[in-house]
């Protein structure tokens, strides 16, 4: 009797200990555009709106990933409904072309004159531009130590960096940029790559790839801070090679790769991609881009959240 209730109470503290120890990202969210559902740029009330939902869900969140600075007036309107919400928000700074990362440049500026500094969980320059192959390495990496330059005249502890696809990052063409950031931000998307949800999730394709830009990396920068800038599954739209689109799907990919990164202490921060689905996004393959998200467009869930 005695032994069956120690396997009682292991099993008890077993179960218990997931939840009390709180392994977690610091930072947790969605990467979040800043049009609502009928396309029009997001006001203060829209994103604070969307905050409030995101918060409600109960799952922790607690940071939102920006791609914009001055488009849309993104900061001028999402700073002030973070800081109601109590949400902190990874900056995103356009780098090309010029003239745009200049006006991204003094939006994010004129944010941090008016906001201070607290809302801050980090600063992105640039969005998957290695990828697309719109800069160069060396171009990217000068504006990466410009844009720290600015902001660390008013908190020395903000940190800077760039997002990009794994197999940009893993690259090493792009080990200049890769050595000006003080975090490497990642997107991964298994259903871009063309692999099942059965076998993504089997053969781990998104931890996978985490774990190969780390390897990269930690060569030749073995303190580098990382975080996840985007994954997800979309629940509707064409198939892309052996990836499906589907709610049942997209559930299961967000319990088995979504949680795990979010449970992450070996990441500071880490958003999928996305909480709301779009529209107004572009209607290629089937309009798969409007159904990447856990939420419709009405910000009602999908399904049941387990993280
Ligand atoms: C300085 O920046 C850090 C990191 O972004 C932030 O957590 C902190 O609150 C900021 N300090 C002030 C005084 O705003």
């Amino acid at each position: 009797m005695i032994f069956f209730h120690t396997l009682l109470a292991l099993a008890a503290t077993l179960l218990l200990l997931p939840t009390q120890i709180h392994a977690a990202t610091k930072y947790k969210g969605f990467s979040m555009g800043a049009n609502t559902k009928t396309g029009a740029c997001k006001s203060q009330a829209d994103w604070e709106a969307d905050f409030r939902a995101i918060k409600s869900w109960g799952k922790g969140f607690n940071c939102i990933r920006l791609y914009a600075s001055s488009d849309c007036g993104t900061l001028a309107n999402a700073v002030p409904a973070a800081q109601a919400v109590g949400f902190k928000l990874l900056v995103g700074v356009w780098a090309t072309d010029a003239g745009h990362f200049g006006a991204e440049k003094a939006a994010l500026l004129s944010a941090i004159q008016r906001f201070g500094t607290a809302w801050i969980a980090g600063v992105s320059v640039g969005s998957e531009d290695l990828y697309r192959k719109d800069i160069s390495p060396q171009q990217l990496a000068n504006q990466i130590y410009d844009v720290r330059g600015m902001v660390r005249q008013f908190n020395k502890s903000i940190q800077v960096g760039h997002t990009d696809t794994w197999t940009a990052w893993v690259d090493g063409a792009n080990d200049v940029a890769t050595k000006a950031c003080d975090m490497v931000i990642i997107n991964g998307f298994p259903y871009w790559q063309g692999v099942p949800i059965r076998d993504a999730i089997k053969q781990k394709t998104f931890q996978n790839s985490v774990w190969d830009t780390k390897r990269h990396i930690q060569a030749f920068a073995p303190n580098m801070p990382f975080w996840v800038g985007e994954t997800g599954w979309p629940t509707q739209g064409d198939h892309f090679g052996g990836a499906a689109p589907a709610k049942t799907n997209a559930n299961n990919y967000y319990n088995n790769a979504a949680c795990w990164m979010f449970g992450n202490i070996n990441l500071v921060g880490a958003f999928y991609f996305t909480a709301f689905d779009t529209p107004t996004s572009s209607g290629d393959h089937g309009g798969v881009e409007k159904y990447f998200g856990i939420a419709d467009s009405n910000r009602k869930l999908k399904w049941t959240l387990a993280c």
